[in-house]
């Protein structure tokens, strides 16, 4: 009798154990699905409700979840956290699934491959000055061709906002870590652009699907992979010619870097020709997409406060050089408005994002599974009306008196990241970004006529690619003179 009522019991307890097993897993997917969705919303629901304290959501991919943390303690214990325990490539790699989109694997941890990267950026970062008749070569020649093909009305182009800024910003980007040539040839810059949109499309899609489709999604959406393949030969055959060119010279013999790439292949035999193409390619595939979205919303930026522009022009007109050459937003109004666009609309509204490779626990005892991810809700901080009175007004005055700049790095500025990981390549982002936005003012009457709401993705938020700029050009012999 016992046994008969035993056993219908733990059948019982098992079915039950198994459709809540299936009910909890099936809410997670749902929950998951609705992060995609509105998960920026999501996030500052939760916070709003947490207070200081930290708080999780079911994601897709990550171990199925995400931490978020907010507080000064929080952030200094990720500042502490060692690469190897909580990491910043690991997080990256689960964001672009390097398996699938690239050709060669890739490390988890920083310390293997990070810092001769971050030292090649320092070296063209601190002659970043020189690149600026170059860069502005590019914009005065063919950003101008780009800008004459789109259709006109009346005495307009009618300009596709986000895909002319991204152009604008991929050849920069290319400039600076490539070389001129690369960045004049059409080819590179039309497959690269390719190139990093499959990627970000594998990346999302194999952290959704079951693992089996994730090679068949890699091959359908890369195809052939003549896009990657184009990329990776230019970087190799550029590699090869600055190393050919240096061959058998001694560190002082070496002519200068002009690039990052030229910068990283000097950087000795201890990197083979083929992991200074793995580095180079990781990194410009990753920040091009990054200074794209930025800038989209910069300038979006600009001709949604057009109040400012009359203020912007004199500054720009007035400085020796282009961009404005002051870095703090107390001199500077670019710097400010650049400043104001980033706190407000910043593209991720959490940053710090790290993958745990082993459990890591806070100091209030909070605790990071292996395998889940934490990131630190910069949104938060921006939005914090003891920092900034009035805090969604953008006013890029607000920094009048103060030391502040785009390229800060601490809690207070957490966009760039922290400690050792934080952006080396802010500076060169902020100066590019600001001679493009005066290249448009000083050459461009500008209009916005509608301004399209950003739409979001995960935690993203991001330009509508239908926002159409009306684009008329000014007197360009006044702008020589
Ligand atoms: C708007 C454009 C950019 C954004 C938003 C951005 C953002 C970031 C962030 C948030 C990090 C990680 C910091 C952390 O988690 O602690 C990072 C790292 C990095 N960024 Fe940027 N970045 C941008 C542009 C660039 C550019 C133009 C370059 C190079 C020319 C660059 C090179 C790097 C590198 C190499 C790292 C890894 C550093 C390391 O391994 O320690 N970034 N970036």
């Amino acid at each position: 009798m016992f046994n008969f009522y035993s056993s219908r019991m733990v059948f019982f307890l098992w079915v039950f154990s198994w459709v809540f097993s299936w009910v909890n897993a099936a809410i997670r997917r749902y929950q998951a699905w609705k992060y995609l969705l509105y998960g920026r919303e999501m996030i500052r629901e939760k916070a709003a409700i947490a207070g200081d304290a930290p708080f999780s959501l079911p994601v897709f991919g990550f171990g199925g979840r995400m931490h978020i943390v907010s507080t000064a303690e929080h952030w200094d214990d990720l500042k502490k956290a060692h690469v190897g325990h909580l990491s910043m490539h690991y997080w990256v790699k689960e964001i672009f699934q390097p398996k699938y989109t690239l050709i060669d694997e890739w490390h988890d941890n920083r310390d293997e491959i990070g810092m001769p990267v971050v030292r090649a950026i320092r070296t063209i970062t601190s002659r970043l000055f020189r690149h600026a008749p170059t860069i502005m070569r590019v914009f005065e020649r063919e950003l101008r061709v780009k800008i004459q093909a789109y259709p006109t009305s009346e005495d307009y182009y009618k300009v596709a906002l986000a895909d002319m800024a991204k152009w604008a910003m991929v050849k920069v980007n290319t400039l600076i870590i490539l070389g001129e040539d690369t960045a004049n040839d059409p080819e590179f810059i039309t497959r690269g652009f390719a190139y990093t949109k499959e990627m970000s499309m594998i990346g999302e899609i194999v952290r959704i699907v079951p693992a089996f489709f994730a090679p068949i999604v890699a091959s359908v959406v890369k195809k052939r992979n003549l896009n990657q393949r184009y990329v990776l030969d230019t970087m190799m055959r550029l590699v090869e010619k600055r190393r050919d060119a240096t061959n058998g010279l001694t560190k002082e013999a070496l002519p200068e870097a002009e690039t990052i790439l030229e910068a990283l292949a000097d950087q000795g035999p201890e990197l083979s020709t083929r992991e200074v193409v793995h580095h180079i390619n990781i990194f410009w595939t990753t920040t091009t997409h990054s200074t794209g979205l930025v800038s989209v919303q910069f300038i979006k930026d600009i001709y949604t406060h057009t109040s400012l522009i009359p203020a912007l022009l004199e500054e720009i007109e007035a400085a020796p050089s282009t961009p404005p050459t002051s870095t703090t937003a107390n001199d500077c109004l670019m710097e400010g408005v650049l400043m104001e666009s980033m706190r407000l609309h910043c593209f991720q509204s959490t940053a710090i994002h790290r993958k745990a490779i082993s459990p890591f626990t806070f100091s209030d005892g909070y605790t990071i599974p292996a395998g889940q991810s934490v990131q630190f809700y910069q949104e938060r901080v921006h939005l914090d009306e003891n920092r900034y009175g009035q805090s969604t007004t953008f006013d890029p005055r607000r920094y009048k008196g103060s030391s502040r700049s785009v390229t800060d790095v601490g809690m207070e500025w957490p966009f760039w990241g922290a400690g050792r990981n934080a952006c080396p390549g802010r500076f060169i982002f902020s100066y590019s970004v600001k001679i493009f936005a005066s290249f448009l003012l000083k050459n461009y009457d500008c209009e916005l006529p509608t301004p399209r709401k950003n739409w979001t993705w995960g935690e993203n938020s991001i330009p509508d690619s239908r926002n159409l700029l009306l684009m008329r050009p000014k007197n360009v012999e006044k702008y020589h003179n």
